[in-house]
């Protein structure tokens, strides 16, 4: 069976939820069955957790958000990506489990390892096969965002140490990363992420 599990990852205001929602369509209009998701969120306990975390006016703590992270991220795969790649779809993520090894692990300082450790239970091997890193520098994404969330607010030295923790990743995993810069016009950025993914995989219609 051929799982293609893509997930959109970078720091703030690289274009990832613009860019994952064009490869969605465009699979789709070629004739592909794809399902799009975003993390935290897509299920319905994930959105009402994606709230808790996302409020400017909460207090969460380190732990308690990674923890949260990792809650939502199980329900989306026990309940709809899991099943939706069983049954052969494509799966295009804003976001996935890296944001969590680069925001939680990296970001606020509670180690890749040990939250990669709280993720990996309930993910079991939904695990995206490819993930497309938007890379930019932290001062050019933080001026590009537009209403930034409790953890899109943290500014630049953390975002700094988001974007450096994603590029240690993407080292680690070559298999599995491919790389584009973002700091290009957005149609540049689009051909890109195409190539990428028709380099991996047959696009085509499952008639
Ligand atoms: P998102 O809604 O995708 O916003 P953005 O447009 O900024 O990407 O993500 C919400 C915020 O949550 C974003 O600041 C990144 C953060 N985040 C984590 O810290 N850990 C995670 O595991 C995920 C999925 C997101």
């Amino acid at each position: 069976m051929i799982r293609r599990y893509i997930a959109f990852e970078g720091i703030e205001g690289t274009g990832k939820s613009t860019l994952a929602a064009r490869l969605a369509s465009h699979l789709e209009t070629v004739g592909c069955d794809v399902l799009y998701v975003r993390e935290p969120g897509s299920s319905t306990t994930g959105e009402r957790i994606r709230r808790v975390l996302l409020d400017p006016d909460g207090t969460v703590a380190p732990w308690s958000e990674a923890l949260l992270f990792a809650a939502a991220r199980a329900q989306l795969a026990h309940e709809i990506v899991g099943p939706a790649l069983a049954a052969g779809q494509w799966v295009v993520s804003d976001r996935s489990v890296y944001s969590s090894l680069a925001y939680q692990g990296g970001g606020r300082g509670l180690g890749v390892e040990r939250v990669r450790a709280v993720n990996a239970p309930g993910l079991g091997d939904v695990w995206p096969e490819m993930v497309i890193l938007l890379e930019l520098d932290a001062a050019t994404g933080l001026a590009r965002q537009e209403d930034p969330d409790r953890i899109g607010g943290e500014g630049v030295a953390f975002q700094s140490k988001v974007g450096q923790t994603f590029a240690a990743l993407a080292e680690a995993e070559p298999n599995r990363f491919v790389t584009v810069n973002a700091a290009q016009g957005i149609d540049d950025v689009w051909a890109e992420v195409l190539e990428h993914v028709e380099a991996r995989w047959v696009i085509s219609s499952p008639e």
